[in-house]
């Protein structure tokens, strides 16, 4: 049965309703979102109502996390679509705070986060981003109050960054690392597929293609700097400017030598045109 979830855009309405839900001693998953859903987002909704009885879904399109040169403005904010695409799941309540809510004037606080946040990879690139990302994930988590909170591990590095951050603010929620939800072809579904034209969206699919191949082949035992060479290689031949492809400990995100280093992870960012795009594999 389809049917539309209740929206509340206060921090006030917000906690009533998990009030609400916590006097009847029911569990509460967050899956945060900067709206646009596609089924990767649904993915993850779908895994927080195995987990818990009530599950909230923000749409925040966070100004915090895009570089003034970044596509914040024209971000796609299709709000009656994204509800339409929630009302099959059945999910319990959407949290979707204006701007003005979540930085009000005045506004002065940051986080920094270290670690996974700065070890050369979306951070080399994006340099504000995962500040951006941990205040506003800081903000939904403790305005939310939930005992678990969902995100992808399409955004590899970004769950890396949110789980230590969970951590070390003593933050009483689990975060759940959800997996990728493909195209057909393989391509990461992604928010920002839509940028892409007719051709460059043929060619998208390149990038997990050379992700597959080139894990296999170190899982396989082929030297690491020969195999990221010619992905790398495969990549550029496709049209992409490739941002990077490396692999690292998949826990640490340290740069690695060999396979004994591992666990490992594949992790690759390039640009079709105006669109940049990331993905990432276990090895
Ligand atoms: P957004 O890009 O909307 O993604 C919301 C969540 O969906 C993230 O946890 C992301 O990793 C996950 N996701 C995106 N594409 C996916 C796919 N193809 N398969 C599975 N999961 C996928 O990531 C953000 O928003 C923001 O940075 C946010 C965490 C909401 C903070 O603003």
């Amino acid at each position: 049965m389809s049917r539309r979830s209740l929206v509340v855009h206060t921090v006030a309405a917000l906690r009533r309703t998990v009030a609400r839900w916590r006097k009847d001693e029911h569990t509460v998953a967050l899956v945060p979102t900067m709206g646009a859903l596609h089924d990767g987002h649904i993915s993850l909704v779908r895994l927080a109502q195995r987990r818990a009885r009530r599950v909230v879904v923000s749409i925040f399109v966070n100004p915090a996390q895009f570089a003034p040169n970044e596509d914040f403005a024209t971000y796609p904010r299709p709000f009656e679509a994204d509800l339409a695409a929630l009302a099959p799941t059945g999910i319990d309540l959407i949290w979707a705070p204006s701007v003005e809510s979540m930085y009000g004037p005045g506004f002065a606080t940051r986080i920094i986060p270290e670690g996974p946040a700065k070890v050369g990879l979306e951070d080399a690139f994006r340099p504000q981003f995962f500040a951006g990302v941990a205040i506003v994930v800081s903000k939904l988590l403790i305005q939310c109050a939930p005992d678990i909170a969902v995100f992808g591990e399409k955004d590899y590095q970004q769950l890396k960054v949110i789980t230590r951050l969970a951590t070390d603010l003593d933050l009483p929620i689990k975060v759940v690392g959800a997996p990728t939800v493909r195209e057909p072809d393989g391509l990461a579904m992604s928010s920002r597929n839509g940028y892409l034209s007719g051709a460059e969206r043929a060619q998208a699919a390149t990038l997990y293609r050379v992700l597959r191949k080139t894990a296999a082949a170190i899982a396989g035992g082929e030297n690491i700097a020969r195999v990221i060479d010619e992905g790398s290689g495969e990549i550029e031949a496709a049209g992409f400017q490739l941002d990077y492809l490396e692999v690292r400990h998949a826990d640490t995100l340290h740069k690695v030598a060999t396979t004994a280093d591992g666990p490992l992870r594949l992790l690759v960012a390039a640009r079709l045109g105006r669109t940049r795009l990331i993905d990432n594999v276990a090895v």
